[in-house]
């Protein structure tokens, strides 16, 4: 298995090319069996659960093709790879386990199956080193557009014979997955129906907005309150991929750990403002600039803040780990708690062997800042975990050996590289 070989204390300064946002694409993908038609997107990131994506929907029976290198400015492809789908033929609605296992997004097949084809038989995706992540809120809202809809043999099995009809689902808690799930399927269903304290995540935006330019008719895009009013079918469309902010956020915090300037290209300040609101109150600087956004940190240390993970446009717990690494480094003390997940703290006794000072009581971390961290062989067991051990150790003195780098290349296209070119020195050791 590749590891990342890292030495820290170099400031970063030049340009990051940030890419189409997995947490996007992988919902966009899905949304190909909605239609007979092609869908194309493009800037498509090159990441390992877009490939999972497409073994998944090539098993269904969906044509999908390729083009396009990966997503680099400074090498003219700015675009991102660009991928077409066709589910004119579906072989198969099963989604089996040996997929669903791999990557819990598979289960975004479910509502887009159902609702075109009357029927999905979907693994259940099981547990998750964040948490337990259940399913149910998919499958209720499922119901209340009116599916069959039974869990047997660790399977999801919906029927909807006659079609799904329109239905007001009200989720008890913001489920990013549950709204998308429902969003693709109402966008079939017979007649209307209304989403109430649904997601608003910059992802289900692009998703409403790719699925308005598929021929489908939603209310309050960019709201909690979404209304779908259903068509019979849906057609063809191309659809550029939102950038991704997470991505974005990452090469923020290690700007801010690092020191230097650093513009990030192709992306939005709007999608990440409760990072960069964070990272301003540390004492970084980041201003929007014609191609991107660009932060710096120059001279005096990070000063410790406090955050709280929330659904958007609250501070995302998938940036928790990546701005903890820059507070352990700070000075003074931060108190940083988890929300959304109940387990997303495992980067914490990995931090702590590099010499951070964090306390854990329940959902809450306590982060005192040292002056510096050491560098240590560390491993992590999720993909935003994984990257703060790298942001850590560009933190560290010495060198850092980031193990289980295949957590890493599930969601950070060319990391190393895109590190390395900023002058950190950082480099993949292949087994
Ligand atoms: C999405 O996961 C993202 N994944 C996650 O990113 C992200 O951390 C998460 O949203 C929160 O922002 C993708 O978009 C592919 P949820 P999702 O349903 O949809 C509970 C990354 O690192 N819940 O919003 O699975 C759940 O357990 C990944 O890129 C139920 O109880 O998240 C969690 O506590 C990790 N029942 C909370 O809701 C349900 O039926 C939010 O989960 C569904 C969710």
């Amino acid at each position: 298995m590749d590891r990342i070989r890292l030495r820290g204390g170099r400031p970063l300064e030049g340009s990051i090319a940030i890419g189409g946002a997995k947490n996007a694409a992988l919902p966009l993908m899905a949304a190909s069996l909605l239609t007979g038609d092609t869908l194309t997107l493009s800037n498509v990131p090159h990441l390992a659960d877009i490939a999972t994506m497409a073994q998944l929907l090539q098993q269904h029976g969906v044509d999908v093709s390729m083009d396009g290198g990966p997503g680099n400015a400074d090498r003219g492809t700015p675009e991102g790879r660009t991928i077409h789908l066709s589910a004119a033929k579906i072989e198969s609605t099963l989604a089996p386990y040996d997929i669903v296992r791999k990557m819990r997004a598979s289960v975004l097949v479910l509502g887009p199956l159902l609702a075109r084809f009357g029927e999905a038989e979907v693994s259940l995706p099981g547990g998750c080193a964040i948490g337990t992540r259940p399913v149910d809120l998919h499958i209720m809202g499922l119901k209340a557009l009116g599916a069959e809809i039974n869990v047997e043999n660790g399977y999801i099995k919906a029927r909807a014979p006659k079609g799904l009809k329109g239905g007001v689902v009200r989720f008890p808690m913001v489920s990013v997955g549950a709204t998308e799930n429902l969003l693709m399927a109402a966008t079939l269903a017979e007649g209307t129906t209304v989403l109430e304290n649904a997601a608003r995540e910059p992802e289900i935006t692009d998703l409403a907005y790719c699925l308005v330019a598929m021929g489908a008719m939603i209310d309050g895009i960019g709201s909690e309150h979404l209304t779908i009013h259903g068509k019979p079918s849906l057609h063809g469309a191309q659809h550029r991929i939102v950038p991704d902010r997470i991505e974005t956020g990452t090469f923020a915090a290690a700007v801010a750990i690092c020191g230097g300037r650093v513009e990030l290209l192709n992306t939005r300040l709007d999608l990440i403002e409760s990072v960069s609101d964070k990272l301003r109150e540390a004492g970084c600087d980041v201003e929007e600039t014609a191609r991107g956004i660009a932060i710096g940190r120059n001279g005096s240390r990070l000063k410790g803040v406090d955050f709280l993970t929330q659904p958007f446009p609250g501070f995302p717990t998938d940036m928790q780990a990546q701005v903890m690494a820059a507070m352990s480094v700070a000075e003074g003390a931060s108190m940083i708690t988890e929300s959304i997940f109940e387990n997303r703290f495992m980067h914490v006794p990995e931090m702590a062997r590099m010499g951070a000072n964090i306390v854990v009581h329940g959902a809450s971390a306590l982060v005192r800042g040292v002056p510096k961290l050491t560098g240590a062989p560390v491993m992590a067991t999720d993909l935003r975990a994984s990257v703060s051990l790298v942001l850590a150790g560009l933190a560290a003195e010495g060198e850092t050996i980031v193990n289980r780098v295949y957590h890493l290349d599930r969601g950070y296209e060319r990391l190393e590289e895109k590190l390395a070119a900023c002058g950190a020195q950082i480099e993949r050791l292949k087994d």
